[in-house]
């Protein structure tokens, strides 16, 4: 099995910061983003992979390499526009061969192991197998209707959902994916859709199951949930790599070679590097780059030129 990781989108919710770092870049408790999603395949085996990059290509090439420093073997197709995870995955065709894979999204984060859902894969001989997870608001995600183990029918982000699962951002493909492809037209939103793609596999009478995810699971798009997700992996109490001169409590976190002086300092992520004066306190920030500024500042995502 292989594995192919989508980190082609433009991560505009984390904009200005993700104009200069590539989201998927991004260290989360002093540990690059991707990094995670290597270290879930290896877990399950798989260390031969493919990055759907986009205009992000030369950053991701240049951080990531042929993948030795994180014990994989990587390579990188380059997806020409970001139409949809249907259209991303495409472009990894001749990657995967006649293989079944992985498809991992880049932006993912989970707290534990895929083994046994990697096996329940590989022993079923289904075409598609997808990590589902019971959340509060389906609207913002894939939704499954589930019979027994089988997904029966899968909307893309519905205004009234059918059930509470939302679909992980985690897929099991095996070659019946490619011949679904071709057929695939653009969603209300103009994406190639993958929950389309899957439900075409379902419409067409192949085998899709769904399996019930129990860890931890975060999508780090935004500002919340990259620092929902930070405080999860590095903890309550600060971390600091860096300088620090100003009280910090509650979850933060400051990068290598970072230097920060306030007046206080909570729930916020200082990225390598940066350089930060704020003469009051720094609230549910994210921060990067050179940074002088006067008063409190919070709920800000700030790269400092
Ligand atoms: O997070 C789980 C959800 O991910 C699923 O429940 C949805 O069914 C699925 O469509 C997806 O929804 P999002 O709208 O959250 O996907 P997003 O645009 O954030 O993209 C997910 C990852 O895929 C992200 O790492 C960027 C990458 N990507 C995205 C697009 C649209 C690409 O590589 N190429 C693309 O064209």
């Amino acid at each position: 099995m292989k594995g192919v990781i989508l980190a082609a989108g433009k991560g505009s919710r984390l904009y200005p910061i993700t104009h200069h770092i590539a989201k998927p870049l991004l260290p989360l408790a002093n540990k690059m983003t991707l990094a995670y999603a290597f270290d879930a395949l290896k877990g399950m085996g798989i260390d031969e992979i493919c990055v759907v990059v986009g205009e992000n290509e030369g950053q991701m090439k240049a951080a990531l390499g042929d993948g030795s420093k994180f014990g994989v073997k990587l390579s990188f197709v380059r997806q020409t526009e970001p139409k949809g995870l249907a259209h991303a995955v495409g472009f990894a065709q001749e990657f995967v061969g006649d293989d079944s894979f992985v498809l991992y999204l880049g932006d993912a984060i989970y707290d534990r192991g895929f083994g046994e859902i990697a096996a329940r894969f590989r022993d079923s001989g289904c075409a598609n197998l997808n990590l589902v997870k019971p959340v509060e608001d389906p609207r913002r995600f894939g939704v499954a209707t589930v019979e027994g183990e089988r997904i029966v029918r899968l909307v893309e982000k519905p205004q009234n959902p059918e059930s509470n699962l939302a679909m992980a951002g985690m897929y099991f493909f095996g070659p019946a994916l490619w011949k679904v492809l071709p057929d695939l037209q653009p969603s209300g939103r103009g994406e190639f859709e993958i929950t389309d793609a899957i439900q075409m596999l379902i419409d067409r009478g192949e085998t899709v199951l769904a399996a019930v995810y129990e860890g931890a699971w975060f999508d780090t798009g935004t500002l919340d949930s990259f620092l929902e997700t930070s405080r999860f992996l590095a903890g309550d109490a600060p971390v600091v790599a860096g300088q620090l001169s100003g009280d910090a409590s509650d979850h933060v976190v400051i990068g290598e070679g970072a230097d920060v002086a306030c007046g206080s300092i909570t729930d916020s992520v200082v990225l390598p590097g940066a350089k930060v004066k704020v003469s009051g306190s720094i609230r549910r920030c994210i921060i990067a780059g050179n940074v002088d500024r006067d008063g409190d500042i919070e709920n800000e995502i700030i790269y400092g030129e």
